[in-house]
């Protein structure tokens, strides 16, 4: 008789254990903003020289955009927080779409790639979990700043006719105010040929962050943060040196992590600016926040039921939703959510159910009724933000919440689980089946 041995292959996930019930004291480091520094990096493929930007955070995205960078020919040297950009050997306008395919945010090159090149090829970059996330605006744009661009088997072609190979300013009236979109079109309107409108604009601060960039590259870009943003075209833009504003999500789910723990906290450096509605719906949830010109100091007791509706800035962010959800499945009485920028960011309702959340869902509202307890259970993060939100539930759970799904907190939290071990939390990484 033959005895055939059958070896099972046992697949290891990295997960985090979360240990809950811990108590936070002492103070948080915010690090740099993941959605600006993206959208910096991109726009160093706009000049020949140097550009060094400070304060960039260490993280997968941030890693994944230098790939991406790199393969277009720019050179990316990374020194710590510091990353120098430099353009002046970019010899492809055609981005690979492995790595468009990996980080939405590589679609970022398409404006540059034109403003500088004349042309681009670049994959359209499809959807992710929280939603299909179109491009619809932002190729809307180009063309009326006079690009040809067609889609064909998956990828964007843009072109600008004509022998300068250089865009032309345009009015542009976006249907939405898409961060994205307006990123894009301020970077491919900042060497073109005249003035370029820009009319209901996102505000978000990144969007302020980049300005910031270009008008320190020589750029002429006026009314970044309102809803309109003109830009006049230059010949050239020159190389520049420029810090990265501080991260406000990763601020605001520090701020979560002490409301959900009852705990005090300090968190610098953080723009309290950037984190009005956050601030706000914490303090009518009960929280103390102090402001004091460099951080905030937040003190955490009772927490009360709030609602919210998520809304371009200076509403309150998608990104915070999941974390926020978090905070009010603990809260007395009954919260009511509503997701109004992605049509599928409620995916974390059911992890949270898990650990005992008593959530109701209908359409794109959840009804948080809180409950005095969760308790520690195996979940899943659906996305980058909901895996924030499954830990910020861990830290206040009973017992052991076991998160995956670190591939997604590892593209915009940098050493999450070591920061918050510094201030008294108790979570380990670990590789379990
Ligand atoms: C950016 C942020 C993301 C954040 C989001 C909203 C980066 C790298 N990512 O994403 O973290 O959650 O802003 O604050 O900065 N839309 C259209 N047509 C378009 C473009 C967008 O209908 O052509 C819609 C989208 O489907 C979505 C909404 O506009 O419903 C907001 O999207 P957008 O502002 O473009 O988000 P991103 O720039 O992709």
């Amino acid at each position: 008789m033959t005895v055939t041995a059958v070896r099972s292959k046992v697949i290891l996930t990295p997960q985090l254990e979360v240990c809950g019930g811990r108590q936070l004291s002492g103070e948080l480091t915010v690090s740099g903003a993941k959605n600006s520094a993206l959208v910096l990096m991109a726009a160093c493929l706009l000049s020949r020289d140097t550009i060094r930007l400070r304060n960039v955070p260490p993280l997968t995205d941030i890693t994944a955009m230098g790939e991406m960078l790199s393969s277009l020919g720019a050179r990316v040297v990374r020194l710590g927080d510091v990353l120098e950009l430099t353009g002046d050997r970019i010899n492809s306008s055609a981005a690979p779409y492995e790595l468009v395919n990996s980080l939405r945010a590589s679609f970022f090159c398409i404006g540059p790639l034109l403003a500088r090149m004349g042309m681009a090829r670049v994959p359209l970059p499809g959807g992710c979990q929280i939603g299909t996330r179109p491009v619809v605006e932002h190729v809307k744009g180009l063309k009326a700043m006079g690009a040809r661009v067609t889609i064909e088997h998956g990828v964007v072609n843009a072109v600008v006719p004509g022998r300068s190979h250089r865009l032309k300013g345009g009015r542009i009236h976006l249907d939405c105010p898409s961060v994205g979109a307006t990123e894009t079109l301020m970077m491919a309107a900042v060497l073109a040929d005249g003035e370029t409108v820009i009319d209901n604009a996102a505000q978000e601060p990144e969007v302020v962050d980049l300005a910031g960039l270009l008008i320190a590259m020589g750029a002429r870009v006026r009314g970044a943060g309102t809803p309109t943003i003109t830009v006049v075209g230059v010949e050239r833009l020159h190389g520049a040196d420029y810090a990265v504003i501080p991260d406000r999500i990763e601020a605001g789910t520090f701020l979560l992590a002490a409301a959900i723990t009852r705990s005090a906290l300090r968190i610098t450096p953080v723009i309290p600016e950037h984190l009005g509605a956050v601030i706000t719906k914490l303090e009518e949830a009960g929280c103390r926040i102090e402001h004091d010109g460099i951080g905030v100091t937040i003190e955490a007791k009772q927490i009360d039921a709030v609602d919210l509706r998520t809304q371009p800035f200076p509403g309150f962010p998608t990104d915070l939703q999941a974390p926020f959800m978090s905070l009010l499945a603990t809260a007395r009485g009954t919260s009511v959510i509503t997701e109004n920028i992605f049509e599928n960011r409620l995916q974390h309702v059911a992890e949270l159910q898990r650990m005992g959340a008593a959530i109701r869902m209908q359409g794109n509202t959840a009804f948080v009724e809180g409950v005095a307890r969760l308790s520690g259970a195996p979940v899943q993060g659906t996305d980058l933000r909901a895996s924030a939100a499954m830990v910020l539930a861990g830290l206040a759970a009973d017992g052991i919440t076991t998160v995956r799904g670190l591939e997604y907190l590892d593209r915009g939290y940098a050493f999450l689980e070591d920061k918050l071990n510094a201030v008294g939390a108790q979570i380990s990484r670990i590789n379990a089946a």
